[in-house]
């Protein structure tokens, strides 16, 4: 900020001058006023790459006012001893036209235009940079989600495949198991038997959890819905050393699209697991139910001892699109579905969590009827 005695004295100057330079100076001020209101970062350069105007959006860039920066060289500002690859200069014979770049400067995405003009006599550029940060990673996710949703197809293609002649399998163990009996090959066949019986299974879950059907609510057990669950993803978290607890209570049936709950659990289970291996500890995941019978409540509860959510990121959590992961690993939608799913079923999904600590989402279901 100006003081006030240096404004003061500057008008008192204006005033000693001719209209024309005072009309000269009120429009001067009047462009920069409309430059410094573009959110865009802009400057101008002369043939030696300084700076001849900027914005107020540049020059806070760098913690600077534009004042403080004119007639720099542009890049050092950015802490270089040279130009920039894409900052080019209009040849004062043949010039150039305008032209764009996407270039990512300190971890920042932009879009950078150049402009050439004539200024006073001589070529200079003007430079507009846009940051496309956020732009660009929405452009990934949506790229990211295409993909995902050809898996999905995908996925149930191979599963109904590879389910015939699962079947066949089971179907002529069964026969052998049958005329076998007794015999010493009685223990392979057994264990071909359980393996294939396994294979179907995860099949099975693979099947019902990509088929995109609208909600079809019928009565189910809801321990039995997290058990399938944790099933269909038993293997992995084997995999990654995750302990697995399972704590259910005596809950009734309930109606629900137990697909659909199936797709909650397991995307707070894989949650979990990411939330575990960036804590880098042993992890753990406890799973719970329970009954509430005055409120006639169903409560889930998923717990883990993962690296919790700092208290600025919680509220944003069940945002769509918000995530913390890189773009193969989060899509930011998980919990969004999640919330829809659940508030879809009259119920409500919550979370608490410390930073360093863990997490605890809890799930409440009403009994309707
Ligand atoms: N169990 C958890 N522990 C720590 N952070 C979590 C947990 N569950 C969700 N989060 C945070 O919430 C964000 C949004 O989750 P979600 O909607 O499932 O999207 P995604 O998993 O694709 O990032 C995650 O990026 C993460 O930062
Ligand atoms: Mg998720």
């Amino acid at each position: 900020m100006r003081k006030e005695t240096d404004m003061k004295e500057e008008e008192h100057e204006l005033g000693q001058q001719s209209p024309l330079f005072r009309q000269i100076h009120t429009s001067q001020k009047w462009w920069q006023n409309i430059i410094d209101a573009i959110t865009d970062y802009l400057f101008v350069i002369d043939q030696n790459y300084k700076i001849l105007r900027t914005n107020k959006a540049f020059a806070n860039l760098f913690d600077r006012e534009p004042a403080d920066i004119i007639m720099k060289p542009y890049y050092e500002l950015f802490e270089l001893s040279e130009p920039h690859e894409w900052c080019l200069l209009p040849d004062a014979k043949e010039g150039f036209s305008s032209r764009s770049v996407e270039r990512t400067l300190n971890n920042t995405d932009y879009l950078i235009s150049c402009y050439p003009i004539n200024y006073d006599d001589h070529e200079a550029a003007v430079y507009i940079m846009r940051d496309i940060t956020e732009t660009r990673r929405l452009k990934d996710q949506v790229y990211h989600l295409d993909k995902l949703s050809s898996l999905g197809t995908l996925t149930s293609g191979v599963a109904h495949e590879i389910n015939n002649p699962l079947t066949g399998i089971i179907g002529y163990t069964e026969m052998l198991l049958m005329k076998n009996q007794n015999d010493k090959n009685e223990k392979y066949l057994r264990n071909v038997y359980d393996s294939a019986i396994r294979c179907k299974r995860i099949v099975e879950n693979m099947l019902t959890f990509s088929r995109q059907t609208p909600a079809q609510k019928s009565v189910v057990k809801i321990n039995d819905i997290i058990d399938k669950t944790i099933e269909l993803h038993e293997y992995w978290l084997k995999s990654t050393n995750i302990e697995l607890i399972r704590n259910y209570g005596d809950v009734p049936s309930l109606s629900v699209d137990h697909q659909q709950i199936q797709q909650v659990i397991l995307n707070l289970i894989i949650n979990a697991e990411h939330a575990i291996s960036e804590a880098g500890g042993k992890g753990r995941i406890e799973f719970k139910s329970y009954f509430d019978a005055e409120s006639k409540t169903t409560f889930i509860e998923v717990a883990d001892n993962g690296r919790g959510i700092p208290p600025d990121v919680l509220p944003k959590i069940f945002d769509p699109f918000f995530t913390t992961k890189p773009v193969n690993k989060g899509t930011g939608l998980g919990l969004s579905i999640a919330h829809g799913i659940i508030a879809e079923q009259g119920g409500t999904i919550e979370v608490k969590s410390t930073s360093g600590e863990g997490t605890l989402f809890t799930i409440k279901l009403p009994q309707l009827n």
